[in-house]
């Protein structure tokens, strides 16, 4: 411990607790949220690990965090980022057996954007050697979601629909859906992803903008009869597609990319087909899926990373001391994630 630094740069958030606004991931200015500032290193305490970051990712949830519009409330001063991996620097009582390993974690307490970072030892994730950096970093929040929701798809048949399908987390699902001989149908904004995406595992590849997405949303839902719908848009468009499909079919809400609220037009299909309008979270997931279930999910993500079914495609990187500046310009990069490094 006596080699480590007394102090750290990191990305620290600008407000506390949450907003009043609801305008969604995206960011014209990053100095309104956060500043890079030199701060006391954080000492882990029990059960915790201290990760020397290498990489952390920047995730939508990040972004609807740090502007108070996430499921947890900001704590000013304190470093934001969610999602990383580093090496376990130091650790506290109990979690010894972690010591120098390279791991994926989810930060507590003190963020991921930061030259160090603390962790929950229970939820670190020794990372094989056959693992990069960048894979590592963008290990548990995306692909367990993606693997706990096709999880959810595949047992309400062949068909599931996916929106914002050139999302990270939509490119999981694809491959994952193709591989498990499903057919997602997958939406998208812009109309060459389509191609990218029948060969990543889309069965069929919907355009937003398309003059006829709506009659051939329809002509889907009637051939294929989805019964899951994984949406992470969450706007008119999405409930005009969840009206068309068929009896019982559930609109799983886990992301709000969409700018424009849904409006509800047909209730009586609550009533009347058993539809169903539910969210999901993996924070909720993780809280009710046994260890067990967990550690089977946990090492089939990274057998698939390890061999090349999966991969991190990176838009941009960018060194922690030039995020506030170059954050906004770097998000406008389409196709990959934004990653932080140290220095
Ligand atoms: N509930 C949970 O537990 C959970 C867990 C993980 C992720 N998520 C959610 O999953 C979603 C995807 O996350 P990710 O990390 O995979 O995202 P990502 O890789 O950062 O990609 C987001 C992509 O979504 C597309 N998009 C943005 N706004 C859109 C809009 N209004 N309509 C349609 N598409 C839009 C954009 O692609 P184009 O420019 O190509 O259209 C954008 O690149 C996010 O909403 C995130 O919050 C939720």
């Amino acid at each position: 411990m006596s080699a480590l630094p007394e102090t750290m740069l990191a990305l620290v958030q600008r407000h506390d607790g949450y907003s009043d606004t609801a305008t969604g991931p995206a960011i014209e200015d990053a100095a309104q949220w956060l500043e890079a500032r030199e701060i006391a290193r954080p000492e882990p305490g029990p059960g915790q690990v201290l990760v020397r970051l290498r990489m952390a990712s920047v995730n939508p949830s990040d972004l609807h965090f740090i502007k108070g519009e996430y499921g947890q409330p900001r704590v000013k001063d304190q470093p934001a980022g969610f999602e990383g991996c580093g090496d376990v620097v130091a650790t506290g009582d109990g979690a010894e057996a972690l010591m120098n390993q390279r791991v994926a974690f989810v930060a507590a307490g003190a963020g991921a954007w930061a030259e160090y970072a603390l962790a929950d030892a229970r939820t670190c994730i020794p990372l094989r050697p056959d693992i990069s950096d960048a894979d590592g970093a963008a290990q548990i929040v995306n692909p367990m979601t993606a693997m706990a929701m096709v999880d959810i798809a595949r047992q309400s048949g062949e068909a599931f629909v996916l929106s914002a399908a050139t999302s990270q987390l939509g490119k999981l699902m694809c491959s994952l859906g193709r591989d498990l001989e499903l057919k997602p149908i997958a939406m998208v904004r812009r109309e060459e992803a389509v191609e990218p995406l029948r060969a990543l595992g889309a069965h069929e590849v919907l355009v937003t903008g398309d003059a006829q997405f709506s009659r051939k949303a329809a002509d889907l839902c009637g051939s294929l009869k989805p019964r899951v719908f994984l949406d992470a848009v969450a706007d008119p468009i999405s409930e005009q597609v969840f009206a068309a499909m068929p009896s019982g079919a559930r609109w799983i809400i886990y992301g709000k990319l969409g700018a424009e609220n849904p409006e509800l037009t047909q209730t009586g299909q609550l009533i009347f087909m058993g539809k169903r309008i539910e969210g999901f979270w993996l924070t909720r997931w993780m809280m009710d899926t046994a260890p067990e279930e967990q550690m089977r999910v946990v090492g089939e993500v990274q057998a698939r990373f390890a061999d090349g079914r999966w991969r991190t495609d990176v838009s941009d990187t960018l060194p922690l001391r030039d995020v506030v500046a170059k954050l906004s310009e770097s998000l406008k990069k389409p196709d990959g994630k934004v990653m932080i490094v140290p220095g």
